[in-house]
Parts: structure tokens; C-alpha cells; sequence
């Protein structure tokens, strides 16, 4: 994918259809450690040994409409491909955490894309899924939890247009200041 925050996109709709009621996504972006990481932990359904032990293999899914599961295989691929590192860790019943990371540096890294729109369309359409997003760098973090939000605002909907445009804004003012205006 052209850029990460479409694969984080794609990994989250897992956790979606895993029926996760917590996400937590957490991008750490680091020159000194010349890393990008992103992590990806739901309390859905989780999968069992057997499945998680093919599930890097572009051939396995449990939808129906389309044979072919490639969100998994895809990240890991390109995280590979950048001498980045893949993991994924399953428990039935408890949830799964799906790991990526990507040398910073390497030609072939796509950048972070825009994460102010991806986390924004996330709540918009499951509003009642709590989020929970870390974002860190050299230069600092800062984190968006939805439960916050949710105890500020009362009986507000966080779908709400005037919400959202808030909530986005305030991660991309966040990114400018932690990423000091690149990557
Ligand atoms: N977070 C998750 N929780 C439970 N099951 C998952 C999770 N992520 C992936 N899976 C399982 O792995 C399969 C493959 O995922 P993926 O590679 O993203 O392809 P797709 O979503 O197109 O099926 C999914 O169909 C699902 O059964
Ligand atoms: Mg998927």
C-alpha cells in the first residue's frame, strides 16, 4: 500500500469484525532508532493456534465473499521488505496484537499517509468501539482515547460533524508538533 495508514486502516477492520469493543493502534516513529513501528491490539475474538499459524499465508480468510485474505500477508510483506520485522499474537476469547515495523529510512518505506483522516473515519463509523491512539516520535507523544472524549462531551456523539473536525484537527496539530513538520 502507498502509504501505512491505509494498512493501519486495514488491520483495524480486523479487529473490527473480530467484534473488539478496545483497539488501541500505536505508531512510534523514531530517527534515532532509524524505526517505524505500528501496533495494532483489539479484545476481539482472537484466533486459535492452528489458524494464526497460517494467517501470513496470503491464501487464508474467513470471508466468504472473497477468497483471499491479503491485509495480513500484504503488511507483512512490506515490512519485510524494508528489513522491518512482523509479528502477530492470538488468544481465543482474549483478543490479538499484529505488530509491524519498517526501517525509517529504507527507499522502499511507505510514509505514514494521513492519520488525522483514518482515526477520524474509524470513530465516525463504529462509535461505539473505544479507540485509542498513541502516536510517538523523537520529539515527543501524545495520545487520543475516546473514553475521554466521550466523558467530556456527555451525550454528544463523537460522530457528531463539528466533533470530528475537532478530533481531527487536534492529530494533525499533535503530528506537526511531535514530527516538527516531516516524515
Ligand atoms: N484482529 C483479529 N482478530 C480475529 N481474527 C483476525 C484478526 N485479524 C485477522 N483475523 C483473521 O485472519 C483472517 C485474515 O485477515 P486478513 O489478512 O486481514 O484478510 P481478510 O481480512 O481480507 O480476511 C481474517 O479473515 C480473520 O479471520
Ligand atoms: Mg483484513
Amino acid at each position: 500500500m502507498k502509504e501505512l495508514s491505509l494498512n493501519i486502516l486495514d488491520i483495524t477492520y480486523n479487529s473490527i469484525k473480530a467484534e473488539a469493543s478496545l483497539i488501541q493502534i500505536t505508531v512510534t516513529e523514531s530517527m534515532k532508532k532509524n524505526l517505524v513501528e505500528i501496533r495494532i491490539q483489539d479484545n476481539g475474538c482472537g484466533m486459535d493456534e492452528a489458524f494464526l499459524s497460517r494467517v501470513t499465508d496470503p491464501f487464508v480468510t474467513t470471508r466468504t465473499t472473497r477468497k483471499v485474505g491479503l491485509g495480513i500477508p500484504l503488511l507483512k510483506q512490506s515490512a519485510e521488505d524494508t528489513g522491518g520485522r512482523f509479528e502477530i499474537r492470538s488468544k481465543v476469547g482474549e483478543g490479538t496484537v499484529t505488530y509491524a515495523s519498517f526501517r525509517l529510512d529504507h527507499l522502499d518505506r511507505a510514509p505514514i499517509g494521513d492519520m488525522s483522516s483514518t482515526i477520524t473515519s474509524l470513530i465516525q463509523a463504529n462509535d461505539r468501539i473505544r479507540f485509542i491512539y498513541r502516536h510517538e516520535t523523537d520529539h515527543g507523544s501524545f495520545v487520543l482515547d475516546t473514553d475521554e472524549l466521550h466523558e467530556q462531551l456527555g451525550d454528544i456523539p463523537l460522530s457528531a460533524p463539528e466533533v470530528l473536525g475537532w478530533i481531527g484537527e487536534y492529530i494533525v496539530e499533535n503530528l506537526e508538533e511531535i514530527q516538527g513538520g516531516k516524515v
